[in-house]
């Protein structure tokens, strides 16, 4: 199902871009030009003191000369908090590509999870340094990698300091729901490292770049499933005889997604009082894992998740029906959500960049492109796996969330539209290719890990790691 209210695109996302887009033109470009691919420096540096803070390496190289033939990003620098994560390694490459110049803020934490927890991502992915370099080699872009932590003011102020981004995009955070509901423990820790790693970048941009515009990632989910439409951020509320535009209520489903919600509020906030930028995307579920750039070669894979904790639902759908587990809906399978094609979630965060709100502003926009309830998704995943000759069956399992399982879900999306998204749908011949993906990796998939482990309603205050993967028999 479309997303509703879609209006006929303003098309103002350069049109160069679809012309010449990504590693196309940076061939293109490159034989033109004759040129080395460009240096990836990556300097070691002590190491931080708290537990799951690592290293900063302070390595900001010369701008590369502002953009390129065949790119629109005209060296506009932006920082990528969380640019070694599923959506941040993808749309660092994907600006990178079109000319912006890249820095990468992350403290590689993502992997430390998988290591906490047994997990391991069902592509084999290469280290953030060896990703930075081989794409150095490979696209003749340099991309500045940073290793540290948001939450510790020191690394974020020498990282600001050092880069002086234009426009923060800011998907560093834990994000999965799950993993908040494990225990206490992991509770405080998700609000801890999203609230307090936002405030520091929302004191960054106000001391150190004030002009500088901050990209948010936050999630369909901050909204809850209430029984009205589902706006791009604030309503239009009459009430007494009086009328105001308010932030759209929240009704977040777990203390992951409150994390977000507290973000949004921090922002909009911070927004009024120092006159900053800032854009809150509202991102739905994303699936997909092929980017141009990501599969111009092995080291540049991007990661893929099917477990029960970071694992997003169709993602999850398809490594099930790649491996002959059955589809696992949680309860009546009526839940339903945006969605989005991972090749959006790139053109977005472009879109955002290239489109700044106004200072003073928090703008948020809505960012899926389709709605789909779990049982659309695994009615789509048995019918496509039947082409491929894989026999896929559904089992109902208890629902570990507290959330409904039937329920009125119509958000808008809009904005992105109007300013030039145009979409990749699912029925666009995504789910065939992503089988075959998920098909060719399966040797790696550990069937201990599918089933959720995480029950929403027990999450305890004594420490739960050991028995938060796998799931009791
Ligand atoms: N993946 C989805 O379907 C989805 C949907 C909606 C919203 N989002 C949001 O998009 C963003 C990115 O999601 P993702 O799937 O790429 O997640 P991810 O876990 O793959 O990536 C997040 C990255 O941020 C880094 N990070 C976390 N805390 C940090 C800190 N304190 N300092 C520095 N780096 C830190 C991690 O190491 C990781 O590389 C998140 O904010 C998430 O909430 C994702």
């Amino acid at each position: 199902m479309a997303c509703t209210g879609v209006t006929a695109g303003r098309i103002v996302e350069q049109r160069a871009a679809a012309a010449m887009p990504g590693l196309a033109g940076i061939k293109a470009a490159r034989s033109a030009a004759g040129k080395p691919a460009a240096r990836a420096v990556m300097a070691a540096a002590p190491a931080r003191r708290r537990t799951l803070r690592v290293a900063a390496t302070a390595t900001t190289d010369a701008p590369p000369a502002a953009g390129t033939a065949n790119s629109n990003g005209g060296g506009t620098r932006v920082m990528i908090i969380g640019g070694d994560g599923y959506c941040g390694w993808a749309t660092a490459l994907h600006l990178s590509a079109r000319g912006y110049n890249v820095c990468i803020v992350d403290n590689l934490v993502r992997r430390n999870y998988d290591l906490q927890l047994g997990l391991d991502t069902l592509t084999p992915i290469a280290s953030a340094h060896e990703r930075v370099r081989k794409w150095g080699e490979v696209s003749g872009k340099h991309i500045d990698l940073q290793v540290g932590d948001i939450c510790d003011w020191e690394f974020l102020s020498q990282a600001f300091t050092s880069f002086k981004p234009e426009h923060v995009v800011h998907f560093g955070e834990q994000r999965s729901a799950p993993y908040s509901m494990i225990d206490r423990q992991h509770a405080i820790y998700t609000q801890s490292n999203n609230v307090l790693g936002t405030i520091n970048v929302l004191y960054a941009i106000k001391e150190l770049s004030p002009d500088c515009h901050l990209v948010k990632l936050g999630t369909m989910g901050e909204y809850g499933t209430p029984n009205i439409d589902i706006e791009e951020g604030y309503l239009t509320v009459t009430h007494n005889g009086r009328t105001d535009t308010l932030p759209y209520p929240k009704q977040a489903g777990s203390f992951y997604h409150l994390s977000k919600v507290h973000d949004s509020h921090n922002m909009h906030f911070a927004a009024r009082a120092w006159k900053l930028p800032i854009t809150d995307l509202n991102q739905g579920v994303v699936y997909g894992v092929r980017t141009e750039e990501t599969m111009a070669d092995k080291a540049l894979i991007n990661r893929y998740d099917y477990d029960g904790i970071f694992g997003t639902a169709l993602n999850r759908f398809v490594v099930q029906a790649a491996v002959g587990h059955p589809l696992t809906v949680y309860g009546k399978g009526g839940q339903t959500r945006g969605f989005l094609d991972i090749r959006d979630t790139v053109r977005c965060i472009q879109i955002a960049v290239d489109n700044p709100a106004p200072k003073g502003e928090m703008r948020v926009f809505n960012q899926f492109t389709e709605q789909f309830s779990v049982n659309d998704l695994a009615r789509i995943v048995t019918a496509e796996g039947a082409k491929l000759g894989l026999e896929v069956k559904t089992v109902s399992i208890p629902n570990p969330r507290v959330e409904a399982e039937e329920h009125y879900y119509n958000a808008k999306c809009t904005k992105l539209r109007d300013l030039g998204l145009e979409p990749h749908f699912l029925s666009d011949g995504m789910m065939d290719s992503l089988l075959q993906f998920a098909i060719e990796y399966k040797d790696r998939v550990n069937l201990e890990l599918i089933k959720p482990a995480v029950d929403w309603r027990k999450s305890p205050v004594s420490v739960a790691t050991m028995s938060a993967a796998v799931a009791k028999q």
